[in-house]
């Protein structure tokens, strides 16, 4: 059978697997150490169980939230529980949406197939499979879930907007040093819980199913002018999709580490007022 690919007939037959001198695998490399490094971090945290809460400044960190099963520490199911049935740590149940959003991510899926899978590994460089059949088939014709872990993930994404409102409020333990219980106060971890909300809000309409949702499937803009605008603005998002995908992974894993040094009594939360 003649070969694919590189390895077609009607292709210059190049011995060499590239022909490239400069750093070509430095990228690659880079994107297999921050997404391993960024799994490894994730999968203790998740099965770690502990300091996931801060119960006096509303502090609950993303991986957490919302937390559903009846083994949740107090402060953080405001949403309500499943029961007890659930065999382990509970943030296990929830990252499932934003691993699958991340893991069927267009963008992602370009930076994990050319790093981890090589195919290819960067521009002229030659992958290393004669055969490519790339989403057409089974396991990867799976990825064409992302539209649904979109829609799952903008639910997510109410639900951090929403502890991020929350860590507004102080409860009436703290009411003394810092004017009084309710809302309106601030502190560093209600600014970095916002500020995790709004990159990921970000994330997700800057994404390519959400581009698709907007202004997709529309024979005339012109009858549309509503979704037209919509679709203009999600557009200009969408051309930072990559950069926005990296900045919001780190913001979730540094919100996550900020809220586990504050509940573990590593650092105490500034309160501002
Ligand atoms: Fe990246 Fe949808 S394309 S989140």
């Amino acid at each position: 059978m003649a070969g694919t690919g590189v390895f077609s007939p009607g292709r210059a037959q190049i011995a060499a697997r590239t022909l490239r001198r400069d750093r070509w695998w430095l990228q690659p490399l880079i994107t297999v150490v921050v997404l391993l490094s960024f799994s490894v971090y994730a999968t203790i945290r998740a099965f770690s169980n502990t300091a996931y809460v801060q119960e006096k400044s509303h502090l609950l960190s993303p991986f957490y939230s919302p937390c559903l099963t009846d083994k949740c520490k107090p402060g953080s199911a405001d949403f309500g529980t499943i029961g007890n049935w659930w065999p382990v740590a509970p943030a296990v149940l929830v990252l499932v949406v934003p691993l699958g959003f991340r893991f069927t991510c267009y963008y992602y899926r370009k930076a994990y197939y050319r790093s981890f899978w090589q195919s290819p590994p960067a521009c002229a460089v030659a992958e290393p499979h004669a055969k490519y059949t790339g989403e057409t088939r089974f396991p990867l014709i799976g990825q064409n879930v992302h539209r649904y872990f979109f829609y799952l993930g903008l639910g997510l994404n109410v639900i951090l907007t929403w502890d991020a409102i929350h860590s507004f409020k102080q409860e009436a333990g703290l009411a003394h040093a810092h004017g009084g219980a309710g809302w309106g106060h601030m502190g560093l971890g209600s600014l970095i819980l916002t500020a995790n909300a709004c990159l990921l809000w970000a994330y997700s309409m800057s994404c390519h199913s959400c581009r698709h949702a907007m202004g997709g499937r529309l024979n005339h803009f012109s009858k549309h002018p509503i979704r037209y605008w919509a679709w203009t603005q999600v557009s200009k998002l969408n051309t930072r999709h990559m950069q926005i995908a990296w900045v919001s992974l780190f913001g979730v894993a540094l919100t996550d580490l900020y809220v586990s040094l504050v509940a573990s009594g590593h650092f105490a939360d500034p309160r501002f007022f």
